[in-house]
């Protein structure tokens, strides 16, 4: 069937690959890349879908997972064994620090968070045997921006890795490797696939010897992605740069709404020339800041119930960064486990909601938004 030439890459739904005999086996041990054997150790379909991501990540390889949780899991373990200590920076979502300070402290790694404002200050936190810290570009759910160079000075300096979840982001707005970072990771579940109905990951590496590291750990622990998820997300990364601007200039409109309206209180967003970050993250992501944003009206649950019900095409829905517009509610939701203490101090209290602004007309997003908050 050599005449057939598609022009997008086929599904190669299968579990297993056949060779003609044993040379074309030890020709696929001798050029790794040139033949599959095995789904869970490659398939071209999640081959793809990592050639792409490394491509916009700028790195030297990219390895992709069953999720975003698998992915963080895979770059820790490719770096950390039993006795090492891992920084995870405090504003980070909830799932993610669960992953770290309920399970890998479990089997032997020690970790320790760090609050927001000692980021760039790691020397009190660094031990003889930290290997990396974890932070997201832009954290979840109240958008607050890293230096990613001056995060990378800091640990160079004490010599551990620089690991940057990348999610909110993406590389249409920052590239974090190219700021110094030695591993990005996302959850493609999100913006780069982008459509609301893929789970998966992906780890990026700087160093050969990280990557290699990291595809051992994807398949010895299995958590490889299938075929068909892999393709799905190969096919909604090809609109990642449109989708990335018009979710941006969408939510920076909604921003710029919110901001105005009388019963918000506060707009957590980084284009807001009133965010902290607002030069940091102009600077940092090319003038886009993303499309995710969190406000908060009053801290009354049922003012949230009646906003919430309110809306009439915005569903409540505890992802983001999907093309439809959609809500969630952290303390409900991605930040439900941490305590009351930690809520409080991290401002996320009981009337913050965050929005996952999509890529439709912005009129109709703030139509919706105008009609419910006029419930509440
Ligand atoms: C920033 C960030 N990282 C990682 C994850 C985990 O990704 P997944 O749900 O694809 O496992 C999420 C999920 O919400 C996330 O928001």
């Amino acid at each position: 069937m050599s005449h057939i030439h598609p022009k997008t890459t086929p599904i190669y739904q299968t579990s297993v690959f056949t060779f003609d005999d044993l040379n074309a086996l030890e020709q696929y041990f001798e050029q790794p890349g040139q033949s599959y054997m095995y789904t869970r150790y490659s398939n071209p379909n999640t081959d793809e879908l990592a050639e792409q991501v490394n491509k916009l990540e700028g790195g030297a390889g990219a390895v992709v997972t069953s999720s975003g949780m698998s992915a963080i899991l895979a770059a820790v373990l490719a770096v950390c064994k039993a006795g090492d200590h891992v920084l995870c920076a405090e504003e980070i979502y909830g799932g993610s620090s669960a992953l770290l300070t309920k399970e890998l402290t479990r089997i032997g790694i020690e970790v320790t968070l760090v609050p927001t404002d000692s980021m760039y200050k790691l020397q009190p936190y660094v031990q003889p045997n930290t290997r990396l810290l974890l932070v997201e570009t832009m954290s979840n759910p109240l958008l607050q921006v890293f230096d990613i160079g001056r995060l990378a000075q800091e640990t160079k300096q004490h010599q551990i890795r620089l690991v940057v979840d990348n999610t909110f982001a993406t590389p249409v707005i920052t590239k974090p490797l190219a700021l110094g970072a030695d591993i990005v990771m996302h959850s493609v579940t999100k913006y780069l696939s982008g459509h609301s109905d893929v789970t998966a990951g992906v780890i990026v590496c700087q160093q050969q010897e990280d990557l290699q590291r990291v595809k051992q750990v994807m398949m010895v622990y299995g958590l490889n992605l299938s075929p068909f998820e892999g393709w799905l997300a190969a096919r909604g990364l090809k609109t990642l740069r449109l989708r990335m601007r018009q979710h941006s200039s969408n939510a920076l409109a909604v921003a710029n709404y919110l901001q105005a309206h009388a019963k918000v209180e506060k707009v957590w967003y980084p284009g807001l020339e009133e965010h902290p970050h607002f030069e940091l993250a102009r600077a940092q992501g090319h003038g886009m800041f993303g499309g995710m944003l969190s406000f908060r009206i009053q801290d009354d649950k049922e003012a949230v119930n009646r906003f919430m019900r309110g809306l009439q095409q915005i569903p409540f829905a505890s992802s983001l960064a999907g093309v439809a517009t959609s809500i969630s509610y952290p303390l409900g939701t991605s930040h439900r486990s941490l305590s009351h203490e930690q809520r409080e101090k991290m401002d996320i209290t009981a009337g913050v909601i965050r929005l996952s602004v999509g890529i439709e007309e912005p009129e109709e997003i703030i139509a919706d938004i105008e009609q419910a908050l006029a419930q509440v």
